[in-house]
Formats: structure tokens, sequence, C-alpha cells
């Protein structure tokens, strides 16, 4: 028990030292949230909490959009997790779980602790978080806000694209169920964004 806290402990401080520069909202505290919030579904579903909250901190690592060398990124975590003593097959578990939780590869994790992972990352992605890493990742891939007449690639339209169909993709009650009102917010603030972009006058279009 002891073991794995510490453990954990060194996990953090990887991720913090591999995310902490990241403006994409890919940043350290993403993983953070991710990391907790799979510990908290992992109690409620009977998972391993341990596992769990080890894919959450490793989830992004290897992802192509973050490293220029994905397979190095992942061989050097895989360093990392050995000198902290970490058993061969539980390592296997945890980068067998990230490789399916990204939303991109359309696939899903087989074991229980790899869904719940996928299921914070989601709700990362919806609700007051989801709505600022949004604009965020956005932004420093620049994308424009908004754009009414060609809005194939701008921020608000990955709202439709992706994120309003989220929480239908969820595997647990637990993440269903908080993914409710962060799902309501979402669509609250996009008729509050169409209301105030329509308001200045009727021809802005
Ligand atoms: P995953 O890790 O599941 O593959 P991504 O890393 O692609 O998901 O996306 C993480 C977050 O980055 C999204 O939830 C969203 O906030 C933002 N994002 C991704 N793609 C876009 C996009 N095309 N436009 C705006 N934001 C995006
Ligand atoms: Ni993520």
């Amino acid at each position: 028990m002891m073991e794995q806290k510490r453990q954990l402990e060194e996990m953090e401080r990887y991720a913090y030292t591999i995310f902490r520069k990241d403006a994409t909202g890919h940043d350290f505290y993403h993983m953070k949230r991710v990391a907790k919030m799979g510990r908290k579904i992992a109690f409620e579903e009977g998972a391993d909490p341990f596992l769990t909250e080890a894919i959450g901190w490793m989830h992004d690592i290897g992802d192509h959009k973050l490293f220029d060398e994905p397979a190095d990124a992942v061989a050097e975590a895989q360093g990392f997790l050995r000198r902290i003593g970490l058993e061969e097959n539980v390592m296997r578990e945890i980068f067998q779980a990230c490789r399916n939780i990204p939303f991109s590869k359309g696939r899903t994790p087989d074991t229980l602790e790899g869904k719940i992972i996928q299921d914070a990352d989601r709700l990362d992605a919806i609700g007051a978080i989801g709505i600022a890493r949004t604009f965020a990742f956005g932004g420093a891939a620049s994308r424009l806000i908004h754009w009414p007449n060609d809005p194939k690639h701008s921020s608000v339209q990955h709202f439709y694209d992706k994120l309003l169909k989220l929480k239908e993709t969820l595997h647990t009650k637990t993440a269903l169920r908080m993914a409710e009102s962060r799902h309501a917010y979402m669509q609250d603030f996009l008729n509050r964004f169409f209301e105030e972009w329509e308001m200045p006058c009727d021809d802005i279009r």
C-alpha cells in the first residue's frame, strides 16, 4: 500500500515534468483531473484504484498530437515506471489501456480500469473545463473561434463534431451521472454564445 502510494506520487511528478508547459488543454492539471476523477470512479465501480489512477497519469503519453516522437516518449515512460518498481505485467496493462483511450482511435479499452480512464478523459472534455480546453486547443492550433460561413475548422464546430456526442459513449453509470449537468452546461453555453453573436445587428453574418 505504502509502496503504491509512493509510486503514484512519482507518477504525478513525472506527469508534471512532461506536461507542465502544454498550452493545448493537455497540461499537468488535465492529467491530475483525469487521474483523480478516475480514482473516484474506480471506487464507485469496484475497479482497482491504483491501476486506474496510474493509467490516468500516463494516458496522454505518446499521443501523436502532443509528441514529435511518440514511441520514444512511451519507451522513456516505461523506463521510468521500471525504475520506480512497477512490475512488467502492470506496466503492460497500463500502456495497453493507453493505446485504446484516445477518441481519435475510436476504440474501447478492454479492462474496466481503462474504460474508467476513457470516461474520465471524456468528462474532462465537456462542461466548463471542456469549453475552456476546446478554445485553448483551437487557439494553439490556429483555429478560429467561430466562422459562420465556413464552420468546418472552428472551435465552435468541434462541439457538434465531438463534444456533444461524448455523453453517449461513456461506459460507467458513475461517469454518465456526472456527465449530465456538464452536457447541459455546454448546451446553455452554445445557446448564449449564438444569442450574443447575433445581438449587435442582423447582418453580421
Ligand atoms: P483524445 O485525447 O480523446 O483523442 P483530443 O486530445 O483529440 O481527445 O482532444 C482533447 C480536447 O482537445 C478536446 O476535448 C477538445 O477540447 C480539444 N480539441 C480537440 N480537437 C479539437 C478541435 N478540432 N477544435 C477544438 N478543440 C479541439
Ligand atoms: Ni487526455
